[in-house]
């Protein structure tokens, strides 16, 4: 056998992607309501200020440093201070983007075979990931009580050498709640294990409710490295920046850092056009992120004006770029997400992201504004239409 049993996928196109192609080549592209990648949606600018600090003359210069740029970590605490929590740069490791960093934490708090708690739904790429690492990932799910509610794991989990959540949740938008914080430290810090916190939409609230947690960067009551990185806190993919704060009790954060700068250092990942920018880029984070947010307001808005009264509900979301649907369990979401390509619109069928068993299916709320108002009107229609034939 030549290759890895952990690199051995399924390569061959999932049930929507075939449809999709099929749609593709026979009739006109349909209304994809899944768009999320910034750049292409009206969001990518690289302004002059930002063009001149990724050529600096500095970094005509090698000067690796295993845990990043100084400068560019003590941007990173910026960020934080904004947040309301004050970091030492010491604190901070940064890594070519958050999905390195899983990579990175599963090689220092993993061996092979080793599970993983995560707080399902989630996101998609954490099966993979953990997969390359040779992790096993433990689901634990989130219950629906109108509202996403979040509890620790349960005794069979008490194996695991890690929580994963994502705050605020992709694809839900769920915010943890402070309660909810509250014990899953105490579940971390009982067993001696960590928390990783995915935090790359946090600056992206719609209503925050007044128990929602802030940042979990300043946490100390158990090991904690909270996760985000340019991609979604500048909308800038491309620039391939991520970070890992590092906090908790001592002496387990300093032995926490220690290792993963001798990990960082057998990569030395990120670019140093990247790092000498880092400052410019976070200074200019405002008002990029201000006109995401009106467009998500503005089309989750819209999304619940016209389904009310329907049969499908929007189900509440506190933050992120997605929102998800409910519908009729007249049939499965990947069935409902197959009907909607032949009447030409795309969404995601909720199972991508562990969406517990009902029709479930996800919107980017980030698609540009005629097509989304297009595509979810044409999506309404095609749901009442197959609701009148199933009657
Ligand atoms: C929850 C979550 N975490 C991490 C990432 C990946 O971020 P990066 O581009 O920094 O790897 C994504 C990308 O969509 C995401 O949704």
């Amino acid at each position: 056998m030549t290759f890895s049993t952990r690199s051995a996928w399924r390569l061959d196109p999932n049930p929507l992607t075939a449809r999709l192609d099929a749609r593709n080549t026979a009739r006109s592209a349909p209304l994809d309501l899944t768009r999320s990648n910034p750049t292409e949606l009206g969001f990518g600018g690289i302004d002059e200020a930002l063009a001149r600090a990724l050529t600096a003359p500095s970094i005509g210069r090698y000067r690796p440093d295993p845990l990043g740029a100084r400068e560019a970590r003590e941007a990173v605490c910026g960020y934080y201070r904004d947040h309301g929590v004050v970091l030492d740069p010491a604190q901070i490791v940064l890594t070519a983007s958050t999905s390195e960093a899983y990579g990175y934490l599963f090689k220092l708090l993993c061996d092979s075979g080793d599970r993983v708690s995560h707080l399902t739904p989630g996101y998609p790429l954490f099966d993979e990931l953990a997969r390359l690492e040779g992790v096993t990932l433990a689901p634990c799910p989130a219950s629906l009580f109108g509202r996403w509610e979040l509890a620790p794991p349960p005794s069979a989990h008490a194996e695991s050498r890690a929580l994963l959540l994502v705050h605020p949740n992709n694809p839900t938008g769920h915010l943890v709640r402070r309660d909810e914080r509250e014990a899953m430290v105490a579940w971390a810090a009982e067993g001696r294990r960590a928390l990783v916190v995915d935090e790359v939409f946090l600056d992206y609230g719609g209503a925050v409710p007044r128990d929602a947690s802030p940042t979990f960067a300043g946490e100390s009551g158990c090991l904690c490295f909270t996760l985000s990185g340019l991609s979604k806190v500048a909308a800038l993919p491309q620039l391939k920046l991520g970070w890992v704060v590092v906090s908790g009790p001592e002496p387990l954060r300093r032995e926490a850092l220690a290792r993963l700068e001798m990990i960082a250092d057998c990569y030395l990942s990120v670019s140093a056009p990247v790092q000498a920018a880092a400052a410019t880029i976070l200074a200019q984070r405002g008002p990029r992120q201000r006109s995401l947010c009106a467009r998500l307001d503005r089309h989750d808005a819209a999304l619940r004006a016209a389904f009310a009264g329907s049969a499908v509900s929007v189900l509440p979301r506190d933050a992120g770029w997605y929102a998800v649907l409910k519908l009729p369990r007249v049939m499965s979401d990947e069935a409902w997400a197959l009907s909607l390509v032949d009447a030409g619109v795309v969404t995601q069928p909720g199972y991508y992201f562990d969406l517990p068993d009902e029709a479930m299916l996800v919107l980017s709320l980030l698609t540009e504004e005629d097509e989304f108002f297009k595509g979810v009107a044409r999506l309404k229609a095609a749901v009442e239409a197959s609701l009148g034939a199933a009657t």
